[in-house]
C-alpha cells in the first residue's frame, strides 16, 4: 500500500436499536439551548416531537421547535428556521428526520453563526468557519448526511439543487437508531437505500476515490444488495440498510458524487421525483458507461460480491443484470416516461444536467451533451 491519501471525519457515531434513548445525556455538553429541526409529518405523527424534547429537557436544555422542513428544502425554509433559531439564541441544532431535515440543519447551523445571504455561501464557496454543532439523527436509509460535510438545497427560482459544503457543517454527533425505521414506508425504505447504493458505487468509481471510501463502498454495495428486498417488507431487518446508508455517507464524505446524482437532480427538481429514485433511473446505465474506465474495480467488486465471471465484459454484465433485477422485483420505475417526464424536455434536461459540474467532473469517464442526450434517450 503506498496511495497518499486523508481521511478525516469529526462524527461521534453511535449506532444501535434504541440509542435515541441516550440523546439526553450526549447533548449535555453541547450547551443550554437547542433547536430541534425536523420535518412537517413524521416526527409528530409518531410522538417524537415529544419523547426528543423530554430527553433534551431531561438534561436541562430548552428546546425551541422548527418543524416545518419540506422534502428538498428550500433557502426560505432555511432562513426561517435560522431566524427561530438566532431569536431563541440556541446553542446547537439537533436534526431528525431524512437527508432533507439533516441537510436543512447544516444550514441553518450556519447562518445562525454567519448570518448573511444563504446564497453568498453556495459551493464552489468552502465553509470553513466553525458553525453551531449538529447532532443528526437520521430517519430514513438513504442520505448519509448524518457524518457529511454537504448540506444540499433546492433553489426554487432557478428549479437547481445547490450545495453548501465544508467540514464544520459535518455533524458533530449522529444517533443512528434503527427502530426509527419501523415507520418508513417500504417504497421509501427501497428508494433511500437505492440512494445510499449510488453514494456507493459513485464513490466507488469516483475520481477521488481512496482505499478507505473503497472499502466503505464496498461494504455498502454489498449489505444493500443483499438485504434490501427482505428488509424492504420486514421493518426489524432495516437495521443493516441504517448502517450501510453510514458506509455511503463516509464513502461519498470522501470522495464525492459523480454522474448518477448529476443526472438524477433534473428530475427532482422538475418532476419532483424522490432522489433515491430519480438516481436509481439512470443507475444501470451509469455502470455501462463507466466500465471501460474502472474495469478493474469492477472486477473487484464483483470478486467481494463473491459473484463467478469469466470475462470482463460477463462481469460488467453481472453487475448490471443484478441491480436490474433487485429494481425489477422491488417494483421500482425504470423509465423516464412512467415518471411524467416528455420527450420534448430533452434539449432542457441536457443544459440543466450539464451545470452540475461539481458531479460530472468527478466522474472517471468524460460526459460530453451527447452523452447525457444518450442517457435520456435510452432510459426514456
Ligand atoms: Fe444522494
Amino acid at each position: 500500500m503506498s496511495i497518499p491519501f486523508t481521511f478525516y471525519t469529526p462524527t461521534k457515531i453511535l449506532f444501535g436499536r434504541g440509542r435515541l434513548r441516550e440523546l439526553g445525556t450526549l447533548i449535555n455538553r453541547l450547551g443550554d439551548k437547542a433547536l430541534l429541526v425536523t420535518g412537517r409529518t413524521f416526527a409528530r405523527r409518531y410522538g417524537y416531537i415529544e419523547s426528543l424534547t423530554s430527553s433534551m429537557e431531561g438534561s436541562g436544555v430548552k428546546v425551541s421547535v422548527f418543524d416545518s422542513v419540506e422534502q428538498n428544502p428550500s433557502f426560505e425554509t432555511v432562513e426561517l428556521g435560522s431566524s427561530l433559531g438566532k431569536n431563541s439564541n440556541v446553542d446547537f441544532i439537533v436534526g431528525f428526520g431524512g437527508g432533507s431535515v439533516i441537510d436543512a440543519a447544516k444550514a441553518i447551523a450556519l447562518l445562525c453563526v454567519k448570518g448573511g445571504d444563504l446564497r453568498s455561501y453556495i459551493y464552489p464557496y468552502v465553509v470553513e468557519d466553525e458553525v453551531l454543532p449538529v447532532v443528526a439523527i437520521p430517519t430514513t436509509c438513504g442520505t448519509g448526511s448524518e457524518v457529511t460535510r454537504y448540506s444540499l438545497l433546492s433553489d426554487l427560482k432557478a428549479k437547481r439543487k445547490v450545495v453548501i459544503a465544508g467540514y464544520p457543517l459535518t455533524p458533530k454527533i449522529a444517533v443512528i437508531d434503527p427502530d426509527v425505521l419501523k415507520h418508513l414506508p417500504a417504497s421509501l425504505t427501497v428508494y433511500t437505500a437505492l440512494d445510499a447504493f449510488s453514494h456507493a458505487i459513485e464513490a466507488y468509481w469516483s475520481k477521488s476515490s481512496q482505499p478507505l471510501s473503497d472499502l466503505f463502498a464496498l461494504e455498502c454495495m454489498k449489505i444493500i444488495l443483499r438485504d434490501l428486498k427482505g428488509a424492504s417488507y420486514k421493518p426489524e431487518a432495516r437495521g443493516s440498510l441504517h448502517y450501510a446508508s453510514l458506509l455511503g455517507g463516509l464513502a461519498i464524505n470522501c470522495a464525492g458524487t459523480t454522474v448518477i446524482h448529476g443526472l438524477g437532480y433534473y428530475l427532482t427538481t422538475h418532476h419532483e421525483v424522490h432522489h433515491g429514485l430519480a438516481n436509481s433511473i439512470f443507475l444501470p446505465l451509469a455502470v455501462i458507461f463507466n466500465a471501460s474506465e474502472v474495469l478493474d474495480k469492477i472486477l473487484r467488486l464483483l470478486d467481494y460480491l463473491g459473484f463467478e465471471y469469466e470475462t470482463a465484459d460477463e462481469a460488467v454484465n453481472k453487475l448490471v443484470e443484478t441491480i436490474v433485477k433487485v429494481k425489477n422485483e422491488l417494483g421500482v420505475p425504470t423509465n423516464l416516461r412512467s415518471l411524467g417526464v416528455k420527450e420534448d424536455e430533452i434539449d432542457v434536461f441536457i443544459y440543466e444536467t450539464m451545470q452540475y459540474k461539481r458531479n460530472l467532473e468527478n466522474n472517471p469517464r468524460v460526459v460530453s451533451e451527447e452523452d447525457v442526450r444518450r442517457f435520456f434517450i435510452k432510459v426514456f
